[in-house]
């Protein structure tokens, strides 16, 4: 055999080595465990054929606890980049058959190594995470490379999309990088983020807890809101990447793609006429609205789970992404909370920071008022939704339908926080506050005089309130809303808005950065 044709021998068994990670046993005990190895996610995930691998050879330089012994070619991710549905995407996938997939510096260099390029070349970066966290044989040298991804993790937030996706237990340093990125799916039953573990919560605090309840895809996905997707296996995780994908932009610079739809863009939806119920405090639900005025009445949610009473996902219309905000009149009647606020300012930062218009879609009763919410700082955490909608410069089209009451009115995307085209229907009611509230703090000493007549009293009043504030016309009088429309029309109004805005420029002063309220 010939020099040459003994290296490219050598070449081909060295690659193959690689390929089994941590071996073939430590392969079938991940299998064991219901979950597919590093490759094979990146299999599903990417179109075929199309992945360019990194540092496939790339090994770990630690002396200590005996890992000089052992030198797996690739440490513990397999990096690199390819295509979805033919668009470029960059990589990388924890194994966790490598020493858990904990991080080693040397792993870290190949993630810090991907995470450049995708922000050199203007692509989404995609981390599949199934690791233990820092590697504790190599100490504080692990702990740098995690200081060196978050490091990258920030500079590329608003640049390039980053999507995390959860598929193994992640502990410690491995969920902080997922944190900062700007989409984190879970995968129910078997994957777990936590900072540490249950037995180290029980030696410091004593609870008892399993993986499940502290930290599964349920607990993140509708409890502290960490994960925006909790799928049900790991296909339709990366089904989930995919769709999710199809929405936004490759970068900031760019608009997401354009989907030519068959749903026309003059549909009207007759049931949209009748869909508010005559008394005002009776619910409905919000999903009917967005289906029936979105393309094909396809409507892809982010956060499903967590904070119901606002819906927040991306659809289609007249074949442009757009970013869909809207109150749920059927949870909590749609009342602004810390949960609802802190859901709606992330997806609306995102939004603007990747040229996709918002269509906000109010019905809105104000702000859930107690000391639960006052202790947990709804001050501020409404605050960071009025910013959010405040600061951004992307095209903004808002229907109020129903309730705008009080400070949500505002904080709704409000055409004084440079709301772009505000419609109402003939159904909104857009008011300091709602009828009885209004008369029972007008009219109280007048009624506490006369408790024989109080109830009368409180009927005449709240009649004259409503005629004169539960309806759009004071608004659409002083301008603050642009036209009343007809709902059926709805979906039609809101297209020629977003085509009237499409190329809408809009400046914020220049600094080195906000200061937004955290
Ligand atoms: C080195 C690790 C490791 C780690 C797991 N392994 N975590 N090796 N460093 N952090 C190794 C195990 O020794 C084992 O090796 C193999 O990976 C598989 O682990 P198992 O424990 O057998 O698997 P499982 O039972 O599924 O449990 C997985 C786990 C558990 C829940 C992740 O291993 C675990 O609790 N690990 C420690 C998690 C942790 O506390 N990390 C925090 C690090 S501190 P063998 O050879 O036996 O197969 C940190 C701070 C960074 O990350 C802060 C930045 C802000």
């Amino acid at each position: 055999m010939s020099i040459q044709s003994e290296n490219v021998q050598k070449l081909v068994k060295r690659r193959s080595e690689a390929r089994l990670g941590g071996g073939q046993k430590r392969i079938e005990a991940q299998h064991a465990k219901g979950k597919k190895t590093a490759r094979e996610r990146l299999e599903l995930l990417l179109d075929p054929g199309s992945f360019e691998e990194y540092d496939m050879f790339v090994q770990h330089r630690c002396t200590n606890f005996g890992m000089e012994k052992s030198h797996p070619d690739g440490d513990g991710v397999v990096t690199g980049c390819g295509t979805i549905d033919g668009r470029l995407v960059y990589v990388f996938a924890q194994d966790f058959t490598v020493s858990g997939g904990s991080l080693s510096k040397t792993m870290s260099e190949k993630i810090c190594k991907v995470q450049e390029m995708a922000l050199r070349n203007g692509a989404p970066c995609i981390g599949l995470n199934d690791s233990g966290g820092a590697r504790i044989q190599e100490g504080i040298d692990a702990l740098a490379g995690y200081g060196e991804i978050f490091e990258r993790n920030i500079l590329s937030s608003g640049v390039v999309p980053q999507i995390s996706c959860i598929m193994g237990p992640c502990a410690g340093g491995a969920v902080y990088s997922p944190a900062l990125t700007d989409f984190t799916l879970m995968v129910k039953n078997t994957s777990y983020m936590f900072l540490t573990g249950p037995a180290v919560v029980k030696s410091v605090t004593g609870e008892e807890v399993s993986q499940e309840d502290l930290g599964g895809a349920s607990v993140h996905a509708s409890k502290s809101g960490v994960a925006h997707f909790a799928a049900a296996s790991e296909e339709e995780a990366i089904a989930t990447i995919k769709e999710l994908l199809s929405y936004l932009p490759q970068n900031n610079r760019e608009c997401a793609p354009f989907r030519e739809t068959a749903d026309p863009v003059g549909r009207v939806e007759d049931s949209l006429n009748s869909i508010i119920p005559d008394n005002p405090n009776k619910a409905y639900d919000m999903y009917a609205v967005i289906g029936a005025i979105v393309d094909d009445g396809k409507f892809f949610e982010v956060h499903k789970d967590f904070a119901k009473n606002i819906i927040v996902g991306f659809a289609r219309m007249g074949g442009q992404s757009v970013g869909v905000v809207a109150n749920q009149p059927s949870v909590l009647a749609g009342v602004l909370d810390i949960g609802a606020s802190r859901k709606a300012a992330r997806f609306v930062r995102f939004c603007d920071a990747f040229n996709i218009p918002l269509v906000t879609l109010v019905d809105v009763p104000g702000f859930l008022p107690g000391t639960q919410q006052e202790y947990g700082a709804i001050i501020t955490n409404g605050a960071k939704l009025l910013y959010a909608y405040g600061e951004a410069t992307v095209p903004k089209v808002t229907v109020t339908l129903r309730k705008g009451y009080g400070g949500a009115h505002i904080v709704m995307s409000c055409k004084q926080l440079r709301g772009d085209i505000n419609y109402a229907w003939p159904s909104a009611q857009i008011a300091v506050m709602g009828a009885d509230g209004a008369v029972n703090v007008l009219h109280a000493k007048e009624m506490k005089e006369d408790p024989e007549h109080a109830q009368a009293i409180f009927e005449e009043k709240k009649k004259e309130y409503e005629e004169l504030f539960s309806n759009p016309y004071q608004a659409a009088q002083k301008g603050y809303i642009d036209d009343i429309i007809e709902p059926r029309n709805t979906r039609f109004r809101v297209i020629r808005a977003l085509a009237q805005l499409e190329r809408k420029h809009q400046e914020i002063p220049a600094k080195k950065h906000d200061n937004l309220p955290l």
